[in-house]
């Protein structure tokens, strides 16, 4: 059971590399991005996606910047960097990482004393959040997979599995840990309309690491926690403030159903994805392309004169959610502003 790699920096091409989550789960493709209209191209098509991994994407993206600034000036340098940073940052609003991922490494890059040095510091400090995430997707795992049953099956939402993360993922990352202690695991995967993370990348990964999953249509879930088929529900995130969880469209459904079934409602989520600064109504949820729903292949579902709405999260209050799982400890209700900062600081 390996949970591969997402994205790395190749040291020969001076490239970021990466699995196209696109091709999933037909084809195994690996992409050489080498500048960053490519990467912005890759992160708004979904080739990468998932918090953590678009944290660690937007790192690698300004030690991308930082190697194609042709500046001879650190002022200028930097100028080229900051403008390359604010193109990434637009593409995906919703998960908080990719902008973290970016100001970690641009605040190290802006105080380097030269270009030369800008630009090894640059791709050090992206190196260090992708070890990081993987650090903490264990972490995560081994405190995540001490609450689930000795035999048990789980529904999960989305991927967030290792290719949404640098590596082993966050709620994949517990069934994989639980897995690993040598409980018996079960996993119902939700499709996840429309983009299908979940039939194709959660199936995917699962099927790979031998674990028994089974893929349903979102609208079966309910109807699956009414007939004592799912001991717990196990998600990630793309945010979470002090009042609510945002996580790929359908989670708050889940969450509603689980509630009223007396299922454990569980959030896997590495600190990174805390944002202490915003609560829900300063969120931006990203809208996505009517063409999402609206066509599968070649063919139309939709009638043209028909309005879409495609958003891409949605966002689940603190009070549905019977631990928030984290690299630092675990989370139980009340879950507020206050604990989830003072979890936060600790060390
Ligand atoms: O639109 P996506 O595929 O980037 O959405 C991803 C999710 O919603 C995941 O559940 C979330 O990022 C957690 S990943 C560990």
């Amino acid at each position: 059971m390996n949970g591969t790699a997402t994205l790395w920096w190749d040291v020969q091409t001076e490239s970021i590399c990466y699995i196209d989550q696109t091709c999933l789960p037909a084809d195994y493709t690996i992409v050489e991005c080498h500048t960053i209209e490519r990467l912005v191209r890759a992160i708004n098509r979904l080739e990468i996606r998932g918090a953590p991994a678009l944290g660690v994407a937007g790192a690698y993206g300004i030690a991308l910047a930082a190697r194609a600034s042709k500046s001879k000036q650190f002022k200028a340098f930097l100028s080229d960097v900051f403008r390359d940073a604010e193109t990434l940052r637009e593409t995906r609003p919703t998960a908080v990482n990719l902008g973290w991922g970016i100001d970690r490494v641009l605040e190290k890059t802006a105080r380097a004393p030269d270009i030369a040095s800008a630009r090894k510091i640059a791709l050090e400090e992206a190196r260090l959040i992708a070890d990081e995430d993987t650090a903490s997707c264990h972490a995560i795992g081994m405190l995540g997979a001490s609450l689930l049953p000795e035999t048990c099956t789980i529904l999960t939402h989305c991927n967030a599995g290792s290719l949404a993360c640098s590596s082993w993922g966050t709620a994949l990352g517990v069934i994989r840990s639980a897995v690993q202690e040598g409980k018996k695991v079960k996993v119902i995967a939700c499709e996840t309309r429309p983009l299908l993370q979940g039939s194709r990348l959660t199936a995917w990964e699962l099927v790979r690491d031998g674990i028994d999953v089974t893929v349903i249509t979102d609208s079966s879930a309910a109807s699956l926690m009414r007939k004592n088929i799912i001991d717990a529900v196990v998600v990630g995130a793309d945010r979470v403030t002090g009042d609510v969880v945002f996580n790929k469209i359908g989670t708050y459904m889940h969450a509603v159903c689980a509630r009223y079934h007396n299922i454990p409602f569980y959030v896997a989520a590495p600190v990174s994805t805390f944002d202490t600064k915003k609560t829900e109504s300063d969120v931006i949820i990203e809208e996505r392309d009517r063409e999402e729903v609206t066509t599968m292949g070649n063919r139309v579902f939709v009638p043209d004169a028909a309005r879409v709405k495609n958003y891409a999260f949605d966002a689940t209050p603190m009070k549905l959610i019977s631990a928030l799982i984290t690299e630092r400890g675990v989370l139980i209700p009340p879950i507020n502003i206050e604990s989830i900062i003072s979890l936060k600081n600790t060390k």
